[in-house]
Order: structure tokens, then sequence, then C-alpha cells
């Protein structure tokens, strides 16, 4: 099965660049619902351990699902910087299959939408339920690419640029079209990085997004049998707001 954007190559190496940044908000934002449900919780996506590992230091019991080798890779040699050793499975979120089951399964940056395909994001839905125990929770942030639909961009512009620890420069282009009635963002990314101004290495990757509405996203935890669906319009765990585009789902089993 190919991936939905590698995250692998250019994309594994570089993408520690992009999160620099304080995400102290949204890690606090986790980490309170995992002290409200308390036992062991599973990250889906983890990739290169940018939430996992601190959790994991602090002394929480988090697994990882994450089906990048290289981001997996990356994870580990990160963990051992810091002495810790995290449980990471190599899996798609729509095959997940373990042997434990979990308090709280969270799914950061939006992750669940690059489940492009919506009966296997139903079924990724039907196995998180499996794989948490009776009152566990899910947690799933989403958002609806707003802007885009009123006026798609698909002209290239920089999405991201930065420099990596050897001095190179990294561009990421983008370009993105929207399938209206099929609730899918097309994004072409086109990674470029600059040696002494010289291109010395490209990447191209489609990736696909599926998008939803509050409703039809609260019907479809419903059926998958979760209940008490609540909704939050930001990690400060405010209520929703008639025109929020970004909303975090929790619902409990
Ligand atoms: C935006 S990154 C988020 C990484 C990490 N959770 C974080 O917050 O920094 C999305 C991750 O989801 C992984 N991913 C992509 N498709 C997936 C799938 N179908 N099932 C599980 N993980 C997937 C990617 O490999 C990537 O590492």
């Amino acid at each position: 099965m190919s991936m939905n954007g590698s995250y692998e190559g250019i994309e594994a190496d570089t993408y520690d660049l992009w999160f620099v940044g304080d995400s102290s908000e949204e890690s606090d934002f986790y980490e309170t619902c995992m002290k409200e449900v308390p036992g062991p919780a599973l990250e889906i996506g983890s990739g290169t351990g940018r939430l996992l590992l601190p959790y994991l230091q602090k002394g929480y019991d988090v697994h990882g699902v994450e089906p990048s080798k290289q981001m997996n890779d990356i994870c580990k040699a990160k963990g051992k910087q810091i002495g810790v050793d995290p449980v990471l499975y190599d899996q798609y979120m729509q095959h997940l299959d373990l042997t434990l089951s979990y308090k709280t399964i969270y799914i950061p940056l939006a992750s669940f939408m690059l489940v492009a395909d919506r009966d296997e994001a139903i079924k990724a839905l039907e196995l998180m339920y499996l794989h948490l125990e009776e009152d566990g929770q899910v947690i799933i942030p989403l958002f609806i690419p707003r802007e885009q639909l009123s006026s798609p961009k698909k002209e290239w512009t920089i999405r991201r640029c930065g420099e990596r620890e050897d001095g190179a420069t990294i561009v990421v282009n983008q370009s993105s079209d929207i399938a209206f009635n099929d609730q899918i963002q097309t994004n072409w990314n086109r990674y470029e990085i600059y040696h002494a101004g010289k291109l010395v290495e490209s990447n191209f990757e489609v990736m696909k997004l599926r998008w939803y509405y509050r409703y039809e996203f609260e019907m479809m935890l419903e059926r998958a049998g979760f209940r008490d669906v609540s909704l939050y319009r930001g990690y400060d765990r405010s209520p929703l707001s008639a025109d929020q585009s970004f909303m975090i789902f929790r619902a409990r089993k």
C-alpha cells in the first residue's frame, strides 16, 4: 500500500524543521485529556515524536502508530538522545491491528484527513473504537479548507522555507485544488534543497486530504459506536463557534 503524502525522504528529513515553535498549548491539551481519562494512550501518526517523546519523558504510557519507516527511525534516534525508548507500530490507522487496548487514542495535526478514502476513514474509526478500553476516549482534530473553498490556490506558492543544520535551504512550494462534492483537497508539494544557491535535490508529492463537516463527522463517530461527542474550537478547549473551520472532536467509547 502506498502512502498518501510519503513522509519519507526529504519530507521525513525536514519535518522537524517546521515545528521549532512553541507547541505547548497543543501538548498541554492532549496531556490534560490524558489526565482526565488515565491509562495507556496511543498517538496515531506519531511522526518524529514531537509530542510523543516529551510525554514519555514525563512518564506517560503512550505508544505510537506510524507507517513511515523513516519517521519511526528519527523518532527512535531522538528518543535515544533523551533516554526514552518509544514503542512504535509500523501500521496504517485504517488497518490498525494491535494486541493492546488504550484509554486514549489521539491523532494530532488533523492527520486523520490523510485517510482520503471515505470507506477507509470509517474503517479507521471502527478500529479505533475496537482498540479502546471501555470508557476510553478518542481525540481527532480536523479542519475545513474554507479559504480554498472560495478561491482555490492553484498557483504555486511558497508554503515553507527553512535552513537545515548543514546550511542548506529547504523550500516547499505548494499548489492546491478542491473537489467540492468529494470533499477532497489535493495538495501538490514540491520540495527543493538548495546548497550555495544551487538546486541539489528535489521531490514532488501529491497529498490528498478529506475534510468533514461538523454533523457529518459526529454521525460517523456515532456510527462507529462512540457516544458523548464533544467539540472544541481550539486547544484552549473553548466551545465551537458557528464560523469555525478548525474543530477538535472528542468522544467516548
Ligand atoms: C502531520 S504528521 C504528524 C506527526 C506528529 N503526530 C506530530 O504531531 O508532529 C502526520 C503523520 O501521520 C502519518 N500518517 C500518514 N498516513 C497515515 C495513516 N494512514 N495511518 C497512520 N499514520 C499516517 C505520517 O507518516 C506522518 O508521520
